[in-house]
């Protein structure tokens, strides 16, 4: 498809549309609801593609539609005789309770007759038709105003009526390729379309629910119209008992944003900002808005920033650094020589050979003789004394009979000994009594069973920062590891915060086993029932497999450029439009895109209660810089939690 030469899709041009007044088509009153998208049982099923006849009606789109509407509304008062009305469903209750926005104005349209736009909605003519895009010319008024907004901007939804559905395109793109020097004179104006879905229409003409995928494609000629809010409501208010409302529409703010769960979690979702544009607000909105909608799910946060524990209230579980128990045997071997060898081991270490050779011994001991052994390796998440495997170093020092051998051991078990004595190891190391407890940890982190909080917050800022990596691969791996065991009886999610920290693009960053975990679940995790939510603010530094493996984004305001070109990159055509508002995008607004949403949308979330918000605010400078904090009891109590690691 040619591409117009003059694009004005961009943040300029995007800055100057948001100032125009809204189209026409968006401030149509509200039809009240006739019937759900629910299509009667004896209704024979909407033909995928129009007629020989509808070539030929074609370039009458008018007439077309007359035809339509006067066949709809005989149908309409014949079924207004013979079928009781059904109500769409009221709002959840739960939904409306974070939102500060009005309630929707309108009721979806789908099951509606499908009405004729109004000749004012209509903008232009489909000019040219490749794959998923269209190109629309300007016509009438929204062409003749010259210097005059046309009402469109990059992000909003038209349609175009074809014999057996309603075509939704997303602006993408708007031109004028030869712009004139005279303002006064004609020129031709572009607009660029991404072809979205559409809704069918029966042979009652009556409107079906919206589908992503064109089945009945439009043609050329065929007009172009402003989305009015019928039609937004059929795309955007579905009565889908599996949709939560998060926030409201930019194109109308009336509209409620929803997602769908089963989409939204099935197939992972990224959410993606820079610092302040709203990402932990939107998680802990949309968990919040999912759990009191399901209240036996299973969550796992990582909140490395100890930001998230009010977000939840009484819905979650919170393990903080005081009640953290992630014994050392829960470790495999190479997230454990991490830990007590450090980065830069290697695997074939000496000291890491031993501890090799010695773990299994030590598990072997702890089962005791009436055990098979056979499957216990250095991997195998089955108890052991730490003090028994010191106890073999000492064993093997003693039998060593040349000094320059000692080396190894004696650093080994240095190492060893350093660790069980650091108060910042206390969650591997602390248990004095050693005892099997892996089914008790295990039903703790995933809430089995859930006892009214579906949510399981891990406050990981008390983590030495040199295992944080490690401790974020156990949890991965064992939150994978528990989904095939269980054989996908309980459907998981894991949030990650800061994800490009434990998952980074870069090889020589973070802790290769971490990526790997994460990088299973991603690629793996559907099948198995563990679902993955990764929330960054460099998402250029992200693992661009993880990224690309969720398949609903949401993009918050994003300055960088190199992130927003990646978030491009990684989008499908679609979206690629209105990824140009990133950075322009307010906080708590964002892009959503894939399967969660029904089409690429720019969405407010709704205003999260303030006592819900996770601790995130800016530093309050300019208030405390008011009044005098530095009396000596204020400093000697944070050298003292600093001292003993105690926040
Ligand atoms: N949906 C919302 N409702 C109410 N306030 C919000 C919302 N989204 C953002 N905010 C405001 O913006 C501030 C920053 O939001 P938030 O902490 O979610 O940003 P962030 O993208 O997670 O930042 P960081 O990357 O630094 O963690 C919040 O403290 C809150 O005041
Ligand atoms: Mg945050």
């Amino acid at each position: 498809m040619p591409r117009p030469t003059a694009p004005v899709a961009g943040a300029t041009a995007a800055a100057a549309a948001t100032a125009r007044p809204a189209p026409p088509g968006t401030e149509a009153p509200a039809q009240p609801p006739e019937q759900t998208s629910k299509q009667p049982p004896t209704a024979p099923p909407p033909s995928p593609s129009p007629g020989p006849a509808a070539g030929a009606a074609r370039n009458e789109p008018h007439a077309r539609y007359a035809r339509l509407q006067a066949a709809a509304s005989e149908m309409a008062s014949s079924l207004a005789r013979s079928e009781p009305e059904t109500q769409p469903k009221a709002p959840a209750a739960s939904s409306r309770e974070l939102t500060s926005n009005p309630p929707a104005a309108s009721q979806p349209a789908a099951g509606q007759p499908c009405q004729a736009p109004a000749p004012e909605a209509r903008v232009g003519r489909v000019v040219s038709v490749s794959g998923a895009q269209a190109v629309a010319l300007l016509e009438s008024e929204a062409a003749e105003g010259q210097g005059q907004s046309c009402g469109l901007e990059i992000g909003k939804l038209v349609t175009m009526r074809t014999e057996t559905s309603v075509v939704f395109g997303l602006v993408a793109g708007l031109s004028i390729p030869v712009p004139s020097q005279d303002p006064t004179q004609p020129e031709v104006r572009v607009v660029e379309l991404e072809l979205l879905g559409e809704t069918q229409i029966n042979e009652r003409g009556r409107r079906l629910s919206f589908q992503r995928g064109i089945t009945s494609f439009p043609s050329l000629g065929d007009s172009v119209f402003h989305a009015t809010q019928e039609d937004l409501g059929i795309v955007f208010a579905s009565q889908d008992a599996n949709n939560v409302r998060v926030g409201s529409i930019h194109q109308d703010r009336r509209l409620p944003a929803c997602v769908a769960v089963d989409d939204l979690l099935g197939k992972h979702f990224a959410m993606l900002g820079t610092t302040g544009s709203g990402k932990s607000c939107a998680v802990a909105l949309i968990l919040r808005q999912i759990l009191q909608e399901h209240q036996n799910g299973h969550v796992v946060l990582l909140d490395p920033h100890n930001e998230y524990h009010r977000a939840f209230g009484e819905m979650a579980e919170l393990i903080d650094p005081g009640t953290l128990e992630l014994p050392f045997w829960l470790f495999n071997f190479e997230e454990f020589v991490e830990v007590v060898l450090g980065r830069k081991s290697s695997p074939d270490a000496i000291e890491a050979s031993i501890l090799n050779e010695l773990i299994p011994i030590a598990k072997r001991q702890f089962l005791g003789d009436a055990e098979d052994h056979r499957y216990v390796t250095a991997d195998t998440p089955v108890p052991y004394r730490f003090n028994y495997l010191i106890q073999l170093i000492d064993e093997i020092i003693g039998k060593l009979e040349k000094p320059e051998d000692l080396g190894p051991y004696m650093r080994l078990k240095a190492r060893l000994k350093a660790l069980q004595a650091d108060s910042r190891f206390s969650f591997m190391f602390g248990s004095v009594a050693l005892r099997d407890n892996m089914s008790q940890i295990i039903s703790r982190i995933f809430r089995i069973p859930v006892q009214g909080r579906p949510i399981t917050i891990i406050d990981l800022s008390g983590v030495p920062s040199e295992i944080l990596n490690v401790v974020v691969s156990v949890l991965c791996r064992m939150t994978f590891d528990f989904a095939i065991w269980s054989d996908r009886a309980l459907p998981i999610l894991f949030v990650c915060e800061e994800a490009h920290r434990y998952a980074p693009q870069n090889p020589s960053l973070g802790f290769e086993p971490t990526k790997r975990a994460m990088s299973r679940i991603a690629k793996e995790g559907r099948k198995y029932g563990v679902s993955l939510c990764v929330i960054t603010q460099r998402p250029s530094e992200l693992d661009s497999d993880i990224l690309s493996q969720c398949n609903t984004i949401f993009a918050l305001r994003m300055s960088n450029s190199k992130d927003q070109e990646f978030v491009r990159s990684t989008l499908s055509e679609s979206a690629e439009g209105l990824m140009y508002f990133l950075p322009l995008l307010r906080t708590a607004e964002a892009i959503a895109v894939g399967e969660g949403v029904p089409v690429p949308v720019r969405i407010c979330f709704d205003e999260l209660p303030r006592e819900y918000r996770p601790l995130s605010g800016t530093a309050p400078f300019s208030h405390t810089w008011k009044v005098e904090k530095g009396d000596s009891a204020f400093i000697d109590a944070v050298v003292e939690r600093w001292r003993r690691q105690q926040r």
